[in-house]
């Protein structure tokens, strides 16, 4: 920050700062009407990063640097509900809604009929409580999730992350909203179907295997005790109810109408799904289904159904409850996006690290607009869980655009049992070697190196998109270049030339001197991406940053011990060794050498990460959250960091945790600046 700013610094023109980025946090993660190109608003936020760097002090818990803190120390805790969160009955057919809307009536007596409608939303309810906050505005407290309904667990630091929760309602947009101090939103988390396939992909990459669906994978997140993968991911949160927390009406609505809370939660500044809308009779409703129904697929997030709700709060409340659900609302649940048809067969394929995965072969069948042919069917102990033989009739289902599943095997007269049952082969498939499972592990490989299938994954991981990028290098080319014998590993894209690429079919002189110029261009690619290139098991696209900052070159990494490797933040021993092996192999050393003889980059732009917190001083006394005493030395010795036992004049910092005690209190007399954890981890980066 320029020497003149830093002078004029103060604490209001820091919170005006913080005001600024919220304002544009809302309007770019709520009303998805960004003014600021991403570039600028990431200056905003560096900027009031360094201001806090500068000024722990200043930090507060809803500034939006705070959204990432420290993880839950012992799993989640256990909350009680305000107000048991209940779930909501179904009906599946137009005339199903029509008895229900028959009944709201004859309960209601003379009573006006208004409902809303608003999307079902298929994710996972949460409740946010908010209490009051500094200068007259509400902070976030707490995040509760429905547990059973009437326990849930305190997610709170992992909801933080999430950009359309606020932090902070600032006075002005309370007092506007006209919600009741404190007060508790009630609304659904969902993962946005592109975060959903980014993140599925992420999960392959790495060996994992992928969440089945968008609620699945959401509740996973939610859950997740590393607040800094939740903030990786994108969810969202969209609020639909609005109760008060005042001691002796905990649990009551806050508004008189459903309109007026989704009203109030806009003005609020949450998320509010666009489509909702009040109606008198049951036609209006059904063109909503209807309508809603064809949206479906292009709203990019998955919704279920429909939820029809009364809208007067009185008459809800007239109405009442039957068990576990309100007799005031219910949801119109879609049929799901799934179809019954038969397993032809189960193929085996071999992917780029020797994995190999049984695809079921179905007969063609249309769901939700696309024909099926194919359905993954995981691993070995998916096949033996779900008891499927082949010739069997199954029921496939397809969330959003990912690849379609087999959940169960349908038995009944019209579908009668196959009689096949599958053997996993004892060779590969593609090159007959032996496969191997190793202990402990679903998954089967095959053992060979050169296996050409490994080949093929591995040329087309290299050339994607999100790696090498080299446009034009799809199937059809890798596999002619392999059967023409012109590529036996990722470094003979090296030796290619126009002339060999000639004598490939469908290759004329133009694309063949495109194809060269763009192998050409992957010698700038940096190194994160020859390491995500070289397809080592578990390094996707994170880990290979993370490798490439933590060490600078490739020789520096060739030679790094497991020990090494393990202290790199967010590398476990599991990656580590894998990271390890890979390079302890001979074969994989060649290649490097070949890699680097070719010209690619082996070394990162080194960021000044190392010279952090050159020249301060801490002193850390009482129990941090998350990291133990020689962690936290550790961390803060790497970043070019003193650690000192002892409080002086000249310490910059004291770091106290829990039961902090005479440095503390030294601390203060001396007036060194007292951070916690958070600030400590903000510091480190
Ligand atoms: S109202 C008693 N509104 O559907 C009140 N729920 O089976 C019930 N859901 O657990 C909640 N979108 O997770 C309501 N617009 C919406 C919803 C919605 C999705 C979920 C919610 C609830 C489940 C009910």
């Amino acid at each position: 920050m320029a020497e003149r700013s830093r002078q004029s610094l103060t604490l209001a023109k820091t919170e005006a700062l913080r005001d600024k980025i919220r304002h544009h946090e809302h309007l770019y993660y709520v009303l998805d009407a960004p003014e600021l190109e991403d570039a600028d608003f990431d200056a905003l936020m560096r900027d009031l990063k360094e201001i806090e760097a500068q000024h722990p002090e200043w930090v507060t818990p809803d500034s939006p640097t705070q959204r990432v803190g420290g993880k839950p120390k012992e799993g989640f805790l256990k909350v009680a509900h305000s107000r048991p969160m209940l779930s909501l009955d179904n009906v599946n057919t137009p005339e199903e809604l029509a008895d229900w809307d028959r009944r709201v009536r004859s309960l209601a007596g003379d009573a006006e009929i208004a409902y809303v409608t608003e999307l079902k939303l298929d994710g996972l309810s949460l409740a946010l409580h908010y209490t009051a906050g500094s200068s007259g505005g509400a902070v976030l407290a707490r995040a509760i999730t429905r547990g059973n309904g009437t326990i849930g667990e305190d997610v709170t630091s992992n909801v933080r992350t999430i950009r359309s929760v606020p932090l902070a309602i600032s006075a002005e947009k309370l007092k506007k909203s006209r919600l009741p101090m404190p007060f508790e939103i009630r609304g659904e988390v969902v993962m946005p179907m592109a975060a959903f396939l980014k993140m599925n992909q992420e999960r392959e990459a790495l060996g994992q295997s992928p969440a089945a669906n968008p609620r699945n994978a959401a509740a996973g997140t939610i859950r997740t005790v590393e607040p800094n993968i939740v903030a990786q991911r994108r969810l969202d949160f969209y609020g639909y109810f609005a109760l008060q927390l005042t001691p002796g009406a905990e649990g009551e609505n806050a508004f008189p109408t459903q309109l007026e809370t989704l009203d109030a939660l806009t003005t609020a500044g949450f998320r509010v799904n666009p489509h909702r809308e009040a109606f008198k009779t049951l036609d209006q409703l059904r063109t909503f289904v209807a309508r809603a129904e064809e949206q479906r697929a292009s709203l990019g997030y998955e919704i279920d159904g429909v939820v029809i709700k009364v809208n007067s709060t009185a008459l809800q409340k007239r109405l009442g409850f039957t068990g576990k659900a309100p007799r005031w609302a219910v949801a119109y649940k879609f049929t799901a996006r799934g179809g019954v048809t038969r397993l032809q067969d189960i193929a085996v394929q071999v992917g780029r690290t020797g994995k190999l995965t049984p695809v079921a072969v179905l007969s063609a069948v249309a769901i939700g607009g696309i024909t099926v042919t194919r359905a993954t069917l995981h691993n070995a102990d998916e096949i033996e869980r779900l008891g499927v033989k082949i010739g069997d009739f199954v029921r496939v289902e397809r969330g959003g655009d990912v690849i379609p599943k087999i959940v169960e095997v349908v038995e009944d007269k019209d579908h009668p049992r196959g009689h096949k049952r599958f053997h996993f082969p004892a060779h590969c498939p593609v090159c007959g070697s032996e496969i191997v499972r190793t202990e402990g592990e679903a998954d089967y490989r095959c053992v060979n190196v050169d296996c050409p299938a490994r080949l093929r994954e591995s040329l087309l991981h290299f050339a994607s998109r999100g790696v090498m990028n080299i446009d034009g290098m799809g199937e059809a080319v890798v596999v002619q270049l392999m059967e023409h014998g012109l590529v036996h590993s990722i470094a003979d894209l090296y030796s290619l030339t126009s002339d060999k690429l000639l004598t490939l079919e469908r290759i004329g002189q133009k694309t063949a001197d495109a194809l060269i110029a763009e192998i050409e261009q992957t010698k700038k690619a940096p190194l994160d991406r020859v390491l995500f290139g070289l397809g080592i098991r578990f390094v996707g696209e994170r880990t290979a940053q993370l490798l490439a900052d933590a060490f600078g070159a490739m020789d520096v990494l060739l030679t790094a011990t497991i020990e090494e490797l393990e202290r790199v933040q967010e590398v476990g021993p599991r990656v580590a060794a894998a990271v390890h092996e890979f390079f302890a192999e001979e074969r994989n050393r060649e290649l490097i050498e070949r890699l680097r003889m070719a010209g690619l980059t082996f070394t990162a732009e080194r960021r000044k990460r190392s010279a952090k917190l050159e020249g301060l001083t801490f002193v850390l006394t009482g129990t941090l959250p998350t990291l133990t005493r020689d962690e936290a030395k550790e961390r803060i010795e790497a970043s070019g960091g003193r650690v000192s036992g002892s409080v002086s004049k000249k310490t910059s910092y004291v770091v106290a945790g829990e039961e902090a005690g005479s440095k503390l209190d030294k601390a203060r007399d001396l007036k060194v600046p007292v951070i916690g954890e958070p600030e400590l981890l903000e510091m480190l980066g």
